[in-house]
């Protein structure tokens, strides 16, 4: 029997169960593994709650992000044995000691990169390399927003952006956060609870205004985010951690300045293995390069996840946070 969180209905924190749960050794082309740390992602969060529908069903084990020793291989497997370090993102199944693995999500984890490191940076590293590096390009001079920038995400985000050479603006809810940002290559913090964040960021550039808003936050930051945008600028939605955003208006978006808007998911960016293989190759780059820190911030037993997604929903975490089976 292997330890494990699973989520028998929808619902607040209180539905994630720690439970005790047969596992079973690996099926065809899949890999057993032992964890060392699991991610907390504001996913898991949706997930647990019904916002988004579980696509296995219930009950599921919650969790998407992790990392751990393979210790079962199963049939057809040839490029990882026994002993393998690995990480992975975007398969359920996270929040236990053990898990199955399919073999074509496993990564192999480069000696420099820690089991919790990964665990902290997995499925947030990597969504920050494709939103940088494939939704909008950021090079040296394009000035970017980043919402929510003393968050798991968010910090990967300013360090990036600022290593390319980005001017770097992020919304943080606390003065702490926002001494945290700065610290994480963010140029100018805001404080968005108490300020009109789109007119900071107007004096910011001048009347400029931003290449890119990259906003995980939603319903809170939109419409407000496109004012931040010059003409022709790009508006990346890719979470909702305040609520989901209303249906974009086209005319909107032509009275704003023949804005870009894309709602982005892993599901399309990470979907083929040439491309995982070649986004964890960067985000290791920049991690064991020392560009990007990975900021494990909060450190949980796993049988202590619902406080986890409490601490996460409340707005009282930054950077990562990752729980020990
Ligand atoms: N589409 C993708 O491919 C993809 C992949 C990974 C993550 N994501 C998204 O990225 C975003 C960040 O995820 P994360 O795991 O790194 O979470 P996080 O940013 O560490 O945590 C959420 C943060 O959102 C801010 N926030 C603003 N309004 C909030 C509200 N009403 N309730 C709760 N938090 C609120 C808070 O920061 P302040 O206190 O500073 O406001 C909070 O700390 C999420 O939207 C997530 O869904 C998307």
């Amino acid at each position: 029997m292997v330890a494990m969180v699973r989520v028998h209905k929808p619902g607040g924190p209180e539905v994630l169960k720690y439970e005790e749960v047969e596992l079973g050794a690996p099926g065809p082309g899949e890999l057993r593994i032992r964890q060392y740390a699991a991610g907390v992602n504001y996913v898991d969060v949706y997930f647990r709650s019904g916002l988004y529908p579980s696509p296995v069903g219930l009950p599921f084990v919650a969790g998407n992000e992790g990392a751990g020793e393979v210790t079962a291989v199963g049939e057809g497997v040839e490029d990882f044995t026994l002993g393998d370090r690995v990480g992975y993102l975007v398969t359920f199944g996270g929040y236990a000691a053990e898990r199955r693995l399919p073999v074509q999500r496993a990564i192999r984890l480069p000696d420099a990169i820690s089991y919790q490191q990964a665990a902290g940076m997995m499925l947030k590293g990597m969504t920050v390399h494709y939103l940088l590096r494939r939704t909008f390009k950021v090079e040296k001079g394009t000035t970017v927003l980043i919402h929510a920038a003393a968050g798991g995400v968010g910090l990967l985000a300013c360090q990036w952006a600022a290593h390319l050479g980005a001017t770097v603006i992020g919304t943080v809810g606390s003065k702490a956060k926002a001494e945290l940002a700065a610290a994480n290559g963010c140029h100018h913090p805001i404080l968005y609870r108490e300020e009109d964040f789109a007119a900071r960021v107007k004096d910011i550039t001048g009347g400029r205004l931003c290449d890119v808003v990259y906003d995980g936050v939603g319903q809170a930051t939109y419409p407000a985010s496109l004012d931040c945008l010059r003409p022709l600028g790009m508006f990346v939605n890719y979470g909702n951690t305040s609520g989901m955003i209303p249906p974009i208006d086209a005319g909107l978006l032509s009275r704003k300045g023949s804005l870009f808007a894309t709602r982005t998911s892993t599901a399309h960016y990470l979907a083929k293995r040439d491309h995982l293989l070649a986004a964890s190759a960067d985000l290791f780059d920049m991690v064991s390069g020392g560009a990007v820190k990975i900021p494990v911030n909060q450190r949980y037993a796993l049988k202590d996840a619902a406080q986890a997604h409490r601490d996460l929903e409340s707005r009282a975490t930054t950077g990562s946070s990752i729980l020990i089976p």
